[in-house]
């Protein structure tokens, strides 16, 4: 029989009852296909999932992107080696209106210091809506594919790869020994409307889009599944690619290797011509054979390319502009109140679930308290959703003739709803915040989950409902309990091994994540501390900057030294020191201390170089190249950029017109360049 133990429960809830079937359903799919010792019959096993079929059927909301009706087969993250990217795989920043475009390219010329009529060629290209791969080819031999994963680390899925028929296994004599190519894994909108048809005579899942079904058919455990699913792949890049000058030429060498490129392709030399592009696609985006979200702008020439360099997770010399939002119209049955990491109050409008451009969307936030009184949304109320490329979805419009007569304006609580705490709004803040700080629940639980994210400690096997059960159970209280939870769930006689849908494997899984996360970089670690403000930018640059947890620790205490650093100002520098003057925090960074080894940050740019180490301050106008790039290129030469000059000072560049800093580098008696010389250091 199959181990229907949830239908024993009458009295639990729908959403439960969801939970556990889904549990179930994962148990089984790791006997069968990672341990290979299935305890039920093919049948029992399909029954499990048309019970689960049937209920999201009748409850739409319940539907999760990871539910198992969304992942057809095993959870394959598990299953997929995990490779190491040879240089970062990016994201691209997102562009909506004519203005943005003109500001992206403004942006480039200021940073390379050039003229509004120096001649700025870029590539245009669709975007193409599937997922992104990164190919290896030694000795012209198609030897790994990788998905994009966090950008540093994806999974391997070159078994999968090797089925997919339009893509090259081998390239031609004559190669450079190593090349690596990169671009998108899409289904085309017929094989996908195909495709679904087949699933569904089958019995099958429906996949709710192209991109949806690419990925679900890319990661595959079986690769003979993925063999029988429609891909293509469209390549658009190439990693180190000094033999050539332009991206286009570099393109037409990809397409000379027999990759296919996504069409139409134009070289764009104004802003003009790029909105001209933009709208042509447009035009043509219904008649494309796949599905686009907007068009890609690449920067043509590669030397400019590697001067504007990337800032964070996306480069500087390319963006996506994107189309516009798809729409839906639904109701809002509720408005919730959610109490975030720090705190804060963000009302949330629960919708009858809708699909909004093949995505079933189910929540939405309303951001703060000034924007539901601004938009004025109610209970009852009917409103226009949109979702705008990879943004969250959003409230548009309330449809004010669909208004119920009984509707009430929303009263924004002064409570916090988990603790009861007074949640008060401060002066110049948008936000109302709950006050019950770490005795308040919700904001507890919100820190360990960010604690455990995916940019943070990354313990796979945490997820946000574990973390919130762990709580509830007292098992884990702070970060550092996590830790210690091994120990714990042995002293208390094992309570993990017992829960349910869990056992031996998934425990000991769990456990060896957690052991694997004991050492850990410096930036992640600051990440995790979900300080106010301090994003994963933010917390690269910290780290970089500082170097040691120790070096980071010791002067945090200082304004001063914090706002010298890149991007921080006063106000983040303000929620840093805060964090750290709070006695709490101190206690449980402490006891973070006692369990961790917090890694030295290890710096991507050179270390060979003799700028490497070094502190560097810029003043004054410079000619040759804009402020933005001047820094940027110091710190890849492993440089620090202060802002202000003292004895730590090493180098002070002065340009044009340097005043009180230039004067204070000579009472130090710091070494003082000019442009042209810094730049000869620079360049050696
Ligand atoms: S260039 C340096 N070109 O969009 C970044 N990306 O939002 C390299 N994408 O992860 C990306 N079509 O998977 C580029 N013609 C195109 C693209 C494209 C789709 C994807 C790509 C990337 C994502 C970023």
């Amino acid at each position: 029989m199959p181990n229907f133990k949830m239908s024993h429960h009458d009295n639990i809830t729908i959403p439960h009852h969801h939970a556990r079937l889904v549990a179930e359903i994962r148990r089984h799919d790791e006997l069968y296909y990672t341990q290979d010792a299935p305890e039920i019959t093919d049948a029992e096993y399909d029954a499990l999932r048309r019970e689960l079929e049937a209920l999201e059927q009748a409850h739409p909301e319940l539907i999760t992107a990871n539910s198992p009706t969304q992942t057809v087969g095993a959870a394959p993250a598990r299953g997929f080696k995990k490779v190491r990217h040879s240089a970062p795989m990016l994201s691209l920043g997102n562009l909506f209106t004519p203005e943005d475009v003109q500001d992206f390219v403004d942006r480039i010329r200021r940073f390379l210091n050039m003229t509004d009529d120096a001649p700025l060629t870029f590539l245009a290209e669709p975007k193409i809506d599937g997922l992104s791969c990164a190919l290896r080819y030694e000795r012209g031999h198609l030897v790994q594919a990788a998905t994009r994963g966090d950008g540093e680390e994806g999974e391997d899925i070159t078994a999968n790869v090797m089925t997919i028929a339009d893509l090259p296994k081998g390239l031609p004599p004559g190669v450079p020994d190593i090349v690596e190519i990169r671009g998108e894994i899409y289904m085309r909108k017929d094989d996908f409307a195909t495709l679904n048809e087949r699933q569904a005579a089958q019995g099958k899942q429906i996949f709710a889009n192209p991109r949806n079904a690419a990925a679900g058919s890319v990661r595959q455990l079986d690769a003979t599944i993925t063999a029988q699913r429609p891909l293509h792949f469209f390549a658009y890049g190439m990693v180190g690619l000094s033999a050539y000058q332009t991206h286009d030429a570099m393109l037409s060498t990809l397409k000379s290797y027999g990759f296919a490129l996504a069409q139409p392709q134009r070289l764009c030399a104004s802003v003009q011509a790029m909105q001209e592009y933009y709208e042509t696609v447009q035009t043509l985006r219904a008649t494309l054979p796949y599905d686009i979200d907007g068009v890609v702008y690449k920067v043509n020439d590669l030397a400019l390319q590697a001067r504007l360099g990337f800032v964070s997770r996306a480069p500087r010399w390319a963006a996506a502009h994107k189309y516009p939002a798809e729409k839906a119209i639904t109701a809002v049955t509720a408005i919730d109140i959610q109490v975030g990491r720090t705190g804060t109050l963000t009302p949330v409008a629960r919708l009858a679930p809708v699909n909004v451009g093949g995505v079933i969307v189910s929540n939405v936030t309303l951001h703060n308290e000034d924007e539901i009184a601004r938009k004025d949304v109610r209970v009852g109320d009917t409103v226009v959703v949109q979702r705008a490329g990879d943004v969250i979805p959003q409230v548009v419009e309330v449809l004010h003739d669909k208004r119920p007569p009984d509707a009430r304006p929303y009263e924004f609580p002064d409570v916090c709803p988990v603790c009861g705490s007074q949640a008060v709004r401060e002066e110049g803040e948008v936000a109302r915040r709950c006050t019950g700080g770490l005795i308040c629940p919700a904001q507890a639980v919100e820190r360990l989950r960010h604690f455990v994210s995916r940019l943070a400690f990354d313990i796979e096997g945490m997820g946000e409902k574990i973390i919130q059960e762990f709580w509830d159970e007292g098992l884990v209280r702070s970060p550092a309990d996590i830790f210690r939870l091994e120990e714990k769930n042995k002293n208390l006689l094992n309570p993990l091994q017992r829960r349910e849908g869990w056992g031996e494997k998934s425990v000991a899984n769990l456990f060896a994540a957690i052991a694997a996360r004991r050492v850990i970089s410096l930036d992640r670690f600051i990440y995790a501390l979900g300080i106010r403000q301090v994003g994963e930018a933010t917390a690269k640059r910290l780290a970089a900057h500082y170097g040691t947890w120790d070096a980071f620790k010791s002067s945090v205490a200082s304004s001063d030294d914090l706002i010298a650093i890149e991007d921080i100002g006063p106000s983040v520098a303000g929620d840093i020191i805060a964090f750290f003057a709070e006695k709490h925090n101190q206690d449980v960074l402490a006891d973070l201390e006692s369990q961790l080894s917090i890694q030295p940050y290890e710096r991507q740019s050179r270390s060979d170089h003799v700028l490497s180490g070094k502190t560097v301050v810029f003043t004054g106008t410079l000619e040759k190249m804009g402020r933005a790039e001047a820094k940027a290129l110091a710190e890849r030469l492993g440089a620090k950029v202060a802002g202000s000059v003292s004895a730590k000072t090493d180098y002070v560049v002065a340009g044009a017109d340097s005043g009180s800093k230039l004067k204070k580098a000579q009472e130090l008696g710091v070494r003082v360049l000019s442009e042209d010389a810094w730049l000869e250091i620079a360049k050696a």
